[in-house]
């Protein structure tokens, strides 16, 4: 099991070697085809992206760029923090049930289309998000984009983090999914490695799935090259939310 807690520590320390220092390339990719189903099932309002597990990810930056309001999960409160001063602006907060949400206005417009909501994301569901936390933004999102989330998840709690995010998710919503895979018998996660297969198992009965593309990525975590792990790669898949639109 892999806590908030032990997740701070990391923060804390310093070990965020998962943080890229530019948006995504897997995202600068196949972001346009993301954001257009967004903004048909949005029209005529803005989208509305969720990311869970953001860290402080340039992605998510990028992603309001693009005219969207975004809502980042993010449980560890350095990291909220981090994303708003990395970005040159001081970030306020407000207490909204399921925990604090982190807005600031900066020179870059658009932060002021980012919000960060400082939670544990197995904490939030469809009833929880109309009532609180997620409703100044919707309770429904209209798309959602998760790079090294599901891999940061323990495998144990993988059908959880679908369960919730089938939740937040409006029907026909699409999902980007930025996942990792290796030699798993070397080494214990996070990252998990995550197979095709076992992504076709989990996001099968509320979700279409297809696969956009998988390239080899260098093995830049330390834990995991230590342990011998001499290959790895990066797959971006596009998934839809089942389910008639209501
Ligand atoms: C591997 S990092 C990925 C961060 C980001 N997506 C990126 O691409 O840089 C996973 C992040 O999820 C956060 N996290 C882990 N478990 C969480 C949970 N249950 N709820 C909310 N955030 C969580 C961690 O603090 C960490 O910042």
């Amino acid at each position: 099991m892999t806590t908030i807690d032990e997740w701070a520590a990391r923060w804390a320390a310093g070990q965020t070697g998962f943080h890229e220092a530019a948006p995504n390339e897997l995202l600068l990719r196949h972001g346009a085809a993301l954001l257009a189903a967004a903004g048909s099932i949005a029209l005529p309002r803005r989208a509305r992206v969720l990311v869970p597990l953001c860290g402080k990810a340039h992605d998510l930056l990028w992603l309001a760029r693009r005219d969207v309001d975004v809502l980042g999960v993010e449980g560890v409160e350095q990291a909220c923090r981090a994303f708003f001063e990395d970005h040159g602006a001081t970030p306020s907060s407000t207490l909204l049930g399921a925990g604090h949400v982190f807005n600031a206005v900066g020179a870059d417009p658009a932060l002021a289309a980012v919000s960060l909501l400082c939670a544990d994301f197995f904490t939030l569901g469809a009833s929880t998000a109309i009532a609180s936390p997620l409703a100044p933004l919707s309770a429904r999102f209209d798309a959602a984009y998760d790079r090294a989330a599901l891999v940061a998840i323990p495998p144990a709690r993988r059908e959880a983090y679908v369960d919730v995010l089938g939740a937040l998710l409006g029907p026909g919503a699409p999902l980007l999914l930025v996942s990792f895979e290796y030699d798993q018998s070397r080494v214990d996660g996070p990252p998990w490695s995550l197979s095709a297969n076992q992504l076709r198992q989990l996001f099968a009965s509320s979700f279409e799935l297809s696969h956009l593309e998988t390239r080899a990525v260098p093995v830049r975590n330390a834990r995991l090259a230590t342990a011998g792990v001499s290959a790895m790669s990066e797959s971006c898949y596009l998934l839809r939310r089942r389910g008639p639109r209501v």
